[in-house]
């Protein structure tokens, strides 16, 4: 979509009262649109497992009206929501030890569709064998429940990440946040790396004391960071390098972050401790997914080790339902001045209009990867990007699937005679190379080799100091 004219005068919002159209390939995701259908070829959250208690869930995904409950057989069943009968919702229908029965005239369902009774029909009802209820496949991980609404015949396996199970021990807390806004502008805020040095540091809330400054901020995102932005798995996502030198000038901080297409990504340490940590993994993993085309739920896991958080700053009891421990507060449960006086992802995001205007912005050389995801992302959507590996899942519990997500301190001292953001760059792209040659070994073998090859690169924590 080509960008509107900007205004170009003092005094001149006359001339820009227009408001073009939405990117419609990007944003709407209805069944049969490009996005949509695109959408629909992957398992995404629909739920948290603690929301399916003794009466049915109704929820609203990828535009669609459904209904999760867990069966007495402890089943999980994702159905559409209006009853095949005559229409009733079956948010009112009543939990059976095998499948869900209607609240109006008892037709009881199965998990996969299949209508198990018609209380009021002939035992030898033909219906029986002609009608199944719509039913998508789901099943529960660690607290989410998945579905998968596309096509069946094109349902690919779950993508196992080692991310899930690395370092041993590591233990996934469900979570979800609820954004009144487009999915799209959810999963870019992500690529859009140079906002966490404004929105997360305290830059914007100039105005508070201290002591709520340092609640509403990461502490970790300091200082302006130089970045590159590049594709990964075949153009089927994308990833970027950060790096930021570490006030004692001796060593800095090189962060990595990987989206996968469509909607996942998993991030590394959330506090200032992830400045000082030698190649950590994952903190956290989150799915953006679609309600409809105006609203957004982020489903994820936590991730609680003590690579990734070794000062325990998180709090496993304060995720869950549009809840989750860091950034608390900024997911809507503020009040509206709040949201005014230290305004955090949340009123970023949802303010850009439900549906944000691409053809409006100017961007500029901090705005690379976001622009770089929306081109790869709509080259994926037209389907002339490559089959991912992820569709395919992690097959015979080999642990390939893993992330370029990290953080990794790096012992090399300020250049002075010189330019230090393109000496760390020169750093953080060769720790890339690292873990792109160990792509393919285990994850404990892995994380050993690319620590011994960091080693080598900067001669250990130790030297110098
Ligand atoms: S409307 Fe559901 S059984 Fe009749
Ligand atoms: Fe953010």
């Amino acid at each position: 979509m080509p960008a509107a004219k900007p205004v170009q005068m003092p005094y001149g919002a006359y001339h820009r009262t227009d408001i073009p159209g939405h990117d419609a390939e990007l944003t709407e995701i209805q069944p049969g649109s490009p996005m949509g259908e695109y959408m629909r070829r992957f398992w995404h959250p629909v739920c948290l497992s603690d929301q399916l208690a003794d009466v049915p869930q109704a929820i609203r995904i990828l535009g669609e009206d459904l209904v999760a409950f867990r069966d007495r057989s402890g089943r999980v069943g994702v159905l559409q929501r209006h009853c095949s009968h005559r229409g009733t919702s079956l948010e009112y229908g009543i939990i059976q030890p095998k499948g869900i029965r209607c609240c109006y005239h008892g037709w009881v369902y199965d998990i996969d569709g299949t209508i198990l009774e018609m209380p009021a029909e002939p035992k030898n009802s033909r219906i029986y064998q002609t009608i199944y209820h719509g039913a998508y496949p789901a099943f529960e991980r660690s607290g989410l429940v998945f579905a998968y609404m596309g096509e069946p015949e094109q349902r690919p396996e779950f993508p196992e990440y080692d991310s899930f199970t690395r370092p041993q021990g590591t233990k996934l807390v469900a979570f979800s946040n609820i954004y009144p806004c487009n999915f799209l502008q959810a999963f870019e805020n992500v690529a859009d790396h140079f906002h966490t040095a404004i929105l997360h540091n305290g830059m914007t809330v100039e105005s508070l004391d201290e002591a709520t400054k340092k609640s509403i901020t990461l502490g970790g995102f300091v200082g302006l960071p130089t970045v590159h932005w590049e594709a990964v798995r075949d153009g089927n996502g994308i990833m970027f390098v950060s790096c930021r030198r570490n006030p004692d000038n001796q060593t800095f901080w090189v962060r990595s972050i990987e989206l996968s297409f469509p909607n996942f990504i998993q991030f590394g340490g959330l506090y200032a401790s992830a400045r000082r940590q030698r190649h950590s993994t994952v903190a956290l993993s989150r799915w953006h997914v679609p309600v409809d085309n105006h609203n957004v739920i982020l489903f994820g896991w936590r991730h609680f080790n003590d690579e990734v958080d070794p000062d325990g700053e998180g709090d496993e009891n304060r995720c869950g339902y549009d809840s989750i421990d860091f950034l608390e507060g900024q997911t809507g449960g503020r009040s509206y001045e709040d949201g005014q006086r230290a305004p955090g992802d949340w009123e970023a995001l949802s303010s850009q209009r439900s549906i944000a205007i691409h053809a409006l912005e100017n961007p500029g050389c901090s705005d690379t990867g976001v622009y770089m995801l929306r081109q790869l992302l709509r080259e994926a959507v037209r389907g002339n990007t490559p089959a991912d590996s992820t569709r395919e899942g992690a097959k015979g519990g080999k642990d390939t699937l893993h992330v370029y997500t990290q953080d990794t301190v790096i012992n090399v001292p300020k250049r002075l005679d010189g330019d230090d953001e393109e000496l760390m760059m020169s750093y953080g792209l060769k720790i890339l190379e690292i873990m792109k040659e160990a792509n393919n070994m285990p994850g404990a073998q892995r994380d050993a080799h690319v620590r011994a090859c960091l080693d080598k690169l900067d001669g250990g924590l130790l030297a110098g100091c």
